[in-house]
């Protein structure tokens, strides 16, 4: 991980390669290699430089030239537990700690992207590529700018699969070391057909904290282990809700199965995201969270979660073997 490291007199230089910029061990690995340093005999003064080099999905790699270094799922076992808010608060905290992220609204039928990120327009065609809406610093791609709002989508599987298909391969998305797609409930056609697709580098579960979590969470994971998708690990949305003018605690949904059911299943719980007026709020306004008060506590949730999740990948890609494939990747800052 040490580069460039260069000695003049007591003065030690050198950068820290990442292997993702959301690390949430940068300031611990900052602290040891001072302290490291530090300890050699002449060792007066050290300059420590971050860098990341994401590291891409071999699979993603070898299946096809596709501009995604990873994939990442955001699933659950019914709707309206929050997987759309959380795919656009963690796509947003990725980017917020460095990295280049695309959403990808996978809800064909009920696409919520545009909304919540406050985006409403169309696409242009440049080159035969579909170009991709930007807001937040995310590159946005959903049926929801395709479409009018009224208009219900009837659609057959393969027709859903062709849309699917036009998104992730049609789109100019450029490099990303991220491209999180947010799915419809359940386990269905869109889960099938992405899988099919190309290879999901992960897929996380959110879950409410009742005790029905566990039979969804367990469904969920049953579903993406069928599709061989590894599950990265499960969120507590509507965690509980701590009221603004006394502060008290008050636990809505319960409090706690998430985890339960993560500890139960063998998978990582990753964390959790109170119950937040202006979470709902924001998700109305298409202004979310973790863009417009990345100072409150439930912002913070979200990123301590995206440095969790972007680790979870990193470890799952250098687990792989990458099969000879030596990727070009350019540095960021
Ligand atoms: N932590 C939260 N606090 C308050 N409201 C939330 C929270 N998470 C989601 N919501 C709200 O709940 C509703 C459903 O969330 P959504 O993300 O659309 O769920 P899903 O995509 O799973 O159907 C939305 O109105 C959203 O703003
Ligand atoms: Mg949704």
């Amino acid at each position: 991980m040490i580069r460039d490291l260069t000695v003049s007199g007591g003065r030690v230089e050198f950068t820290v390669m990442l292997t993702t910029p959301a690390c949430p061990l940068r300031s611990q690995i900052e602290r040891e290699c001072r302290s490291a340093v530090l300890a050699v005999p002449g060792a007066q003064e050290i300059a420590i430089r971050f860098a990341s080099n994401v590291v891409r999905d071999p699979r993603l790699g070898r299946k096809r030239q596709l501009p995604f270094r990873n994939t990442l799922a955001v699933a659950s076992g019914k709707g309206g537990v929050g997987k759309t808010t959380c795919a656009v608060n963690l796509a947003i905290a990725l980017h917020r700690l460095g990295a280049t992220v695309g959403l990808l609204d996978a809800d064909i039928y009920g696409p919520n992207i545009p909304i919540m990120m406050g985006v409403e327009a169309r696409p242009r065609v440049k080159d035969e590529r579909i170009l991709p809406l930007q807001a937040y610093g995310l590159k946005l791609m959903s049926m929801g700018f395709l479409i009018r709002p009224d208009q219900p989508m009837v659609w057959r599987g393969p027709m859903l699969h062709k849309a699917l298909e036009q998104f992730l391969n049609e789109v100019a998305w450029g490099d990303l070391d991220y491209l999180l797609m947010d799915l419809p409930p359940g386990t269905g056609d869109v889960q099938l057909s992405l899988a099919q697709i190309l290879p999901l580098t992960g897929a996380v579960i959110v879950t409410t904290p009742q005790d029905v979590a566990l039979a969804d969470v367990r469904k969920g994971m049953a579903a993406f282990n069928q599709l061989e998708v590894p599950l990265l690990g499960v969120i507590e949305n509507m965690s509980t809700f701590v009221c603004p003018h006394c502060g008290e605690r008050t636990d809505i949904f319960s409090h706690g199965g998430g985890r339960r059911a993560a500890d139960e299943l063998g998978i990582p719980f990753l964390g959790e995201v109170a119950i937040d007026p202006a979470i709902r709020a924001g998700g109305d306004d298409g202004q979310p969270i973790v863009a417009v008060a990345h100072h409150s506590p439930q912002a913070q949730a979200f990123m301590d979660i995206a440095g969790a999740l972007a680790a979870k990948i990193s470890v799952l890609n250098m687990e792989q073997p990458a099969q000879g494939l030596i990727t070009d990747i350019p540095v960021l800052g």
